[in-house]
């Protein structure tokens, strides 16, 4: 084991304007290196995952790139679309906090009473009550225009996905802001079959790839894919696909 060689390309890869790391939509395919036989032992527990005891409902991979991606970009806005537990949002402020980055989050659901008790009463993550099919009630364009960047917007909301990354993009997204998509990888929704409770979420899931792909073809030269975090752990290694994405 060669340790110089292997810093040597550590320091090539991470290289933030090398070109080849970034990539369009239309140069990436929708499949992943991770079989999907190990899909359900990797993802089936993700709601047992938990962070200071709350429900951290990150897939694996996300949880070791998230905090390299956040440490990269130092964000001073961080908004995630589906709080759930809140175990996210806290997890992305306690990274803030233990990066020193003065950042806020943002975390919306149409449901806070899911909040956890922990979650709820914890003052550095602004958990907003609202609808993705209204998001501009809750995000109206003067409030997005006073949030500071580089942005970080995680979509985990899975409802009107579209109009919800149109908005963001015609309200604020700058160059150097960074834009993720949860769960466009369709195997992982397909996996749970007709166990999914709900029928509809599950449709709109299953054809979230293609909304995005779609929605990022017009946008072709905005919005580019990290390859860095985004192949980290084989190409598309996550629950996430083609969705790590960079404005330029
Ligand atoms: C997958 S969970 C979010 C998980 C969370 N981001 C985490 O990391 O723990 C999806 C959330 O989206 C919320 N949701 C569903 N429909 C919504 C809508 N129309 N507007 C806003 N939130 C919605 C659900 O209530 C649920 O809490």
């Amino acid at each position: 084991m060669n340790y110089q060689n292997i810093l040597q390309q550590a320091r090539h890869k991470q290289e933030p304007l090398k070109p080849e790391r970034f990539v369009k939509i239309s140069d990436r395919k929708d499949k992943c290196d991770i079989p999907t036989s190990a899909f359900k032992p990797l993802f089936e527990n993700a709601y047992l995952q938990t962070w200071k005891g709350i429900i951290l409902n990150k897939g694996i991979t996300e949880i070791a790139l998230y905090p390299m991606l956040v440490y990269e970009l130092q964000p001073k806005t961080i908004i995630e679309i589906g709080a759930f537990n809140g175990g996210g949002a806290i997890w992305l402020a306690d990274h803030l906090d233990l990066f020193e980055i003065e950042g806020h989050v943002y975390s919306v659901d149409i449901d806070l009473s899911l909040l956890d008790e922990k979650a709820r009463n914890d003052s550095r993550v602004h958990f907003l009550e609202g609808d993705c099919n209204n998001i501009n009630a809750v995000f109206p364009p003067q409030m997005l225009s006073e949030l500071p960047h580089p942005w970080l917007i995680i979509e985990d909301a899975h409802v009107n996905l579209v109009a919800v990354v149109e908005y963001f993009h015609s309200n604020g997204l700058q160059s150097g802001d960074y834009l993720i998509v949860e769960d466009t990888n369709r195997l992982y929704w397909e996996l749970w079959g007709d166990n999914w409770d709900d029928r509809a979420e599950m449709e709109q899931g299953v054809k979230k790839m293609d909304d995005l792909r779609n929605w990022l073809i017009d946008h072709e030269k905005e919005y580019l894919v990290d390859t860095y975090y985004q192949d980290l752990y084989g190409y598309n290694g996550s629950k996430n696909w083609n969705s790590i994405l960079k404005r330029v």
